[in-house]
């Protein structure tokens, strides 16, 4: 299983056009957007991972994450020229997939829960098809809109409709097999111009093999693209590290966790960060 990060698109909501600021390298409280996304992906047990964002913030990234080896993962970049739409990440990420399936994050969406972890893990091990979650909101307008029945079959999926049929907002998180390459190949723009996530998983619902997981109450998912939705994600994190004292999104925690690093190449992460809190509690973990 291979996993892409799309980060393209720039800060526009935050900043005015003449300063060009990539979105996904804002902080959520205290650490890099993409590192939540990133998160995800390494409790998925997804190791091999390519970043998809625009050419002039690459370089960003690529001094940020670094090939990964860090964290005991493998990290490839690649551009996104223009954001020509969130299903063109499959085309441009055509040679990194190769054979095997593949998960999609996208590098504003933020989820925290307990059994979050083991949701990834489950949906990771899917045969065929393709796997959507299904969180609820009170704005299903502003996403994409599923439907599904008690087995979790998909009946319906629409982009932002006027009129949704059901409370299931579709967060950016998507499992696809290898089909998804041929798929997104064979889209057409949309009104809005642009290769929808959507329009690739109505092809799985046609198809009959779209699966839905609901996410319960006990997951909260963010999309930070606004900045009212930013700070709201900023303060949710703040508070939960702050009361229970364990970190959100450490990606440094995370791989030593899932066994993908040392406990020594733990204490040598810390140190070099412990300027900071973050640093200091990769160090309190690396001393237990
Ligand atoms: O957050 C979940 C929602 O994400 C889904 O419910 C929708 O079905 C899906 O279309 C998408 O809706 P958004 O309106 O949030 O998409 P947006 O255009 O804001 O892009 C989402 C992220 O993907 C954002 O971080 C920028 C990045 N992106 C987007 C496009 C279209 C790219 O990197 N390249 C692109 O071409």
């Amino acid at each position: 299983m291979k996993g892409i990060i799309l980060a393209g698109g720039r800060a526009t909501r935050f900043y005015p056009a003449t300063i060009s600021i990539s979105k996904h390298l804002l902080p959520v409280y205290d650490k890099p957007m993409i590192y939540y996304s990133l998160s995800i992906l390494l409790f998925a047990g997804i190791r091999d991972i390519l970043i998809i964002t625009n050419p002039e913030f690459l370089p960003l990234y690529q001094k940020l994450l670094q090939d990964g080896s860090h964290l005991g993962i493998q990290i490839t970049y690649k551009e996104q020229k223009e954001p020509r739409g969130i299903a063109e990440a499959f085309i441009i990420g055509e040679e990194f997939i190769e054979d095997s399936k593949v998960c999609l994050i996208l590098g504003d969406n933020l989820f925290f829960g307990q059994s979050l972890g083991q949701i990834v893990q489950k949906a990771a091990q899917f045969e065929e098809g393709a796997i959507v979650f299904a969180y609820p909101v009170r704005n299903p307008k502003d996403f994409g809109v599923v439907e599904f029945d008690q087995n979790g079959k998909a009946i319906s999926i629409e982009e932002k409709p006027e009129k949704p049929r059901s409370h299931w907002a579709v967060p950016g998180l998507y499992f696809y097999d290898n089909q998804v390459v041929k798929i997104a190949k064979n889209l057409k723009p949309s009104a809005r111009g642009e290769l929808e996530i959507t329009d690739v998983n109505r092809e799985y619902l046609k198809m009959g093999k779209l699966k839905v997981m609901p996410l319960g109450r006990g997951v909260a998912w963010f999309d930070t693209g606004t900045p009212d939705n930013l700070l709201e994600a900023s303060n949710f994190v703040a508070t939960i590290q702050r009361r229970q004292g364990f970190y959100i999104a450490c990606l440094e925690e995370i791989a030593y966790r899932m066994g993908y690093i040392t406990k020594e190449q733990l204490l040598e992460l810390g140190k070099k960060q412990e300027k900071t809190d973050y640093g200091r509690y990769i160090l309190e973990l690396a001393r237990e």
